[in-house]
């Protein structure tokens, strides 16, 4: 029977024993929330590696041991990745023990050498031509995104006029999936970010956990429909491999694969021009750099991913009793690792908070992850990040954000970048 794709707890963990414990910490705590970094570089410079009780895990800061964890996956499984950060409600439990809520871990979350395995397909699938074919695409809806926004006249809403439904309708073009259920997918994804990364109150967790099912249902049957009328997309690419290689490439594989993409291919994408939007405009020297000189769009990027990246934390859990920095941790042991603080190691970059656009080792952050469980759209998220900036830079140089607007990102472990980003001109 494979890994189920989330791990559903109704009992709390149990602390591991030997480790030193911090009473405190959980990246749910409001001041985390609006701004991660103080706390972030606190513990990294004075409890590298610690057992945060209201979190319920290791905690990991620095970039040295982030690394270590990430690149040794059979110590440290990828298992957890999208499971429900806190236990859910029964009655939750019980709606998602229904018979066909059944998606396997397949990517980020499957552990090898099932993962190579499968991955070897997914990775053909982003091969240059796939993406390449989408830049056209990219920059059409850019462009009448952006028609839209200047016809609304300022103020606008750069989240939900651009940052917000571009990246979703890219990905999902690349995937398959036709454009009537773009909005619908997107909530959904909204949903399971609160079901896999927040803590939702048990109310929620059960409106939410009706949404799932019915997300899940959807990607079967769209599934369905692409073998019976396959396109030019990466859903048809998949289907066509698992007929060519079903031993190599299982069906519910497949649909667990279209699954995960259809949130990990959109959702950072938003968040990183929503946190890229947010540091260029509050500093004008850099924004009208860009201005100046688009072939410095991609180097603005890499440093907004490594000083307000819209990954801040990933999980891992201990497969065996382990030593990490000096503190034992046991086998079964939630470890969390926060990039946030490892993309601010002074270890690792010289005077690590100035935001800077020249900075030379930007691309060194940890965002994407690092070893066998690579982000296998890193590169497709640069792209697209990058073509949305060069074009807002030259069609809407005078853009300004809103003065003394509320700063509102979604409060959860992994994820960050503002919710709503008003900006006039
Ligand atoms: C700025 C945007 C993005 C960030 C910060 C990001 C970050 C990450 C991270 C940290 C991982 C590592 C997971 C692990 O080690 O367990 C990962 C994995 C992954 N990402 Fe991304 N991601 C981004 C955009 C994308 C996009 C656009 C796609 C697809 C088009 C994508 C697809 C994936 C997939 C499929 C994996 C799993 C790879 C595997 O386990 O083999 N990501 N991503």
């Amino acid at each position: 029977m494979p890994d189920p794709y989330h791990h559903l707890r109704t009992a709390p963990e149990r602390p591991p024993s030997g480790c030193p414990i911090d009473h405190s910490f959980t990246p749910l705590m409001d001041a985390y929330v609006a701004d991660p970094y103080p706390l972030a570089n606190e513990l990294r410079e004075e409890r590298p590696v610690v057992y945060a009780e209201p979190l319920g895990f290791v905690v990991v800061t620095r970039m040295d041991d982030v690394q270590e964890v990430f690149l040794n996956p059979d110590v440290y499984s990828s298992a957890n990745v999208q499971d429900p950060v806190f236990p859910i409600c029964e009655e939750a439990a019980a709606i998602l023990a229904a018979d066909d809520f059944d998606p396997v871990a397949v990517m980020s979350n499957r552990q090898e050498p099932d993962h190579g395995r499968i991955r070897q397909f997914t990775k053909k699938g982003f091969s240059n031509r796939r993406s390449k074919t989408l830049e056209p695409y990219i920059r059409r809806r850019t462009d009448e995104l952006i028609d839209d926004l200047v016809a609304g006249g300022p103020p606008a809403d750069v989240i939900a006029g651009l940052a917000y439904p571009l990246p979703g309708e890219v990905i999902f073009r690349f995937m398959g999936f036709p454009e009537a259920d773009d909005e619908q997918l997107k909530e959904w994804c909204a949903d399971r970010l609160a079901f896999s990364w927040g803590q939702p109150s048990q109310e929620e967790q059960v409106a939410i956990a009706h949404k799932m099912l019915a997300y899940w249902r959807y990607v079967r049957e769209f599934t369905a429909a692409k073998r019976e009328d396959p396109g030019d997309d990466f859903a048809s690419e998949l289907l066509a491999d698992h007929e060519a290689n079903p031993e190599l490439l299982s069906y519910r594989e497949v649909e667990s694969i279209l699954y995960g993409l259809s949130f990990a291919g959109h959702e950072p994408v938003t968040l990183l021009l929503g946190n890229a939007l947010r540091a260029l405009l509050a500093r004008r020297d850099d924004w009208q750099a860009l201005c100046d000189d688009p072939e410095r769009v991609g180097g603005a990027l890499e440093e907004v991913i490594r000083w307000d990246s819209p990954q801040i934390g990933w999980r891992r859990i201990t497969t065996r009793d382990t030593t990490l920095a000096g503190v034992d941790i046991p086998a079964g042991t939630q470890v969390f690792l926060n990039l946030a603080a490892a993309n601010h190691d002074p270890r690792q970059f010289d005077d690590p908070e100035p935001f800077d656009i020249d900075r030379a080792d930007s691309r060194n952050n940890i965002s994407f992850g690092k070893g066998n469980h690579y982000c296998l759209g890193a590169k497709f998220a640069r792209f697209e990040a990058r073509v949305v900036l060069e074009i807002l830079t030259r069609r809407i140089p005078t853009l300004e954000l809103v003065p003394d607007q509320p700063f509102d990102p979604f409060p959860n472990i992994s994820f960050r970048g503002p919710s709503r980003l008003l900006v006039s001109w």
